[in-house]
């Protein structure tokens, strides 16, 4: 499970999350949509642990993460987050299989044990052939899966998304938001994910509405 009650974040004198409050359930699916610098990024990063607030409670999976200190949270994050990020972050001397593994091979992992996982997941996601290529080389669309094969490395638990259908036409967005539902089928994960389409909104079980850094809605489905 996803939980989060009071955060606070300000960057210098402005204030972006004020007192953020949600709670997305084991084994669910949510989506969070709002305008441009409501702080849905920010929230995100910080439920992902990527980034600090100010104050505010923070539970993953049961684990109270805002309590913990810098190490514990590396090795938290590792193992049990997925993040795609909004902008992919992709490396762009590597290949696809290495940027997949890479989450893997700085867990500590055997680099042939994580590259047949990482071929694994490509294969899974339609990437079979395109794994040696460089992330310069292939579509958007692909960039996307790479970026999807790296969150889900490691079998997190949780999967944090930023706009991971955000540069997809809407055949393509629908083609990933089928993917996160099978693996969220398969793989018994809790997922959040930041849209600004309503048609993948509408698929997600709770439908969180963020501005000006709270949730001011909340719609089950
Ligand atoms: N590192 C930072 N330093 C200062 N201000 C920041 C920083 N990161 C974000 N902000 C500010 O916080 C606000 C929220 O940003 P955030 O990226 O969370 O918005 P968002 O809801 O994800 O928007 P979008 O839909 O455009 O991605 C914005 O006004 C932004 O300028
Ligand atoms: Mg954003």
């Amino acid at each position: 499970m996803i939980y989060c009650n009071n955060l606070v974040k300000t960057y210098g004198s402005i204030t972006v999350l004020k007192g953020t409050r949600l709670e997305v359930p084991a084994g669910q699916m949510a989506s969070i949509m709002g305008s441009s610098g409501a702080g849905k990024s920010t929230l995100l990063h910080i439920l992902g642990t990527l980034d600090q607030a100010n104050s505010g409670t923070i539970k993953l999976n049961g684990v109270e993460v805002s309590a913990m200190n810098a190490k514990e949270l590396s090795h938290f994050r590792n193992q049990n987050i997925g993040f795609i990020f909004q902008f992919h972050h992709l490396l762009p001397e590597l290949t696809a299989l290495e940027n997949t593994a890479l989450p893997a091979y700085i867990s500590g992992q055997n680099v042939s044990k994580a590259n047949n996982r990482a071929s694994e997941l490509l294969d899974y996601l339609g990437m079979k052939d395109r794994m040696q290529h460089k992330p310069g080389q292939l579509s958007g669309g692909e960039q996307q899966r790479i970026a999807l094969a790296r969150a889900l490395i490691n079998n997190p638990k949780i999967l944090l998304a930023d706009e991971p259908t955000g540069n997809l036409d809407q055949h393509n967005a629908q083609e990933v938001l089928r993917l996160l539902l099978q693996l969220k089928a398969e793989m018994n994960m809790t997922l959040l994910l930041v849209t600004h389409d309503p048609n993948i909104a509408v698929k997600t079980e709770i439908t969180y509405t963020m501005k000006d850094g709270v949730i001011v809605d909340s719609v089950k489905s």
